[in-house]
C-alpha cells in the first residue's frame, strides 16, 4: 500500500475535516464537477444524487479517518473497489474522480489552500483510489 508522511497524512486528515463541515454541498459540486469533466459518466449513477453525495462524503471521511488503521482501510476499500467493477466503472475513471475530488476541495477550502494541503490531499485520495483499483487486477 502506498504511504503518506506523517506531516502529509495529518494535513490531509484536517483539511477534509474542515472541508467536512459544508459535506452536502461540497458532495453534490463533485457530482457537478465530475459530470463536467466527463459526462458519459452520468448514466452509471442510478440513485438519487443528494443520497450518493452523501454516501461518498462519508466514505471519504472514513477513509481519511482509516489512514491511521491501514489494515482496515486497505480491506474497505478493497471491497468497496469490487463493487465499483460491478458498478461498470473503469480503471481510467479514477484519475477522473481524483481531479474532480481535489478540485472539490480547492473550492470548499477557499483561502485556507495551498500547495501542501494540494499535495497532501492528492496523494491521500490516490491512496484510496489505488487500493480500490487493486480489486480489478484478480
Ligand atoms: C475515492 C474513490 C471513491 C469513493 C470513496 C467512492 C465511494 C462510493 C460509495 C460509498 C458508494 C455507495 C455504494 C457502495 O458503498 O458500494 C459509491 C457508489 C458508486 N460510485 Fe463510487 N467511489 C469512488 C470512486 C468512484 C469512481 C472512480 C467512479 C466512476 C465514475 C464511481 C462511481 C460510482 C457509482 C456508479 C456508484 C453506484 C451509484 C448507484 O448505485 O447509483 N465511484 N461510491
Amino acid at each position: 500500500m502506498h504511504t503518506l508522511t506523517d506531516t502529509e497524512k495529518k494535513r490531509a486528515q484536517r483539511a477534509f475535516a474542515e472541508a467536512f463541515s459544508q459535506a452536502d454541498t461540497l458532495g453534490l459540486l463533485f457530482y457537478a464537477r465530475l459530470f463536467e469533466l466527463d459526462p458519459a459518466l452520468r448514466a452509471l449513477f442510478k440513485i438519487d444524487l443528494e443520497e450518493q453525495a452523501h454516501s461518498l462524503m462519508s466514505m471519504l471521511k472514513l477513509c481519511m479517518e482509516g489512514l491511521d488503521e491501514r489494515a482496515e482501510l486497505q480491506y474497505a476499500l478493497r471491497n468497496l473497489g469490487a463493487r465499483h467493477l460491478e458498478y461498470g466503472v473503469k480503471p481510467s475513471d479514477y484519475a477522473t474522480v481524483e481531479n474532480a475530488l481535489l478540485w472539490t476541495m480547492r473550492e470548499g477550502l477557499g483561502n485556507k489552500w495551498d500547495t501542501e494541503t494540494e499535495a497532501a490531499l492528492q496523494a491521500a485520495f490516490h491512496l484510496f483510489v489505488t487500493e480500490m483499483q487493486s480489486a480489478y487486477r484478480k
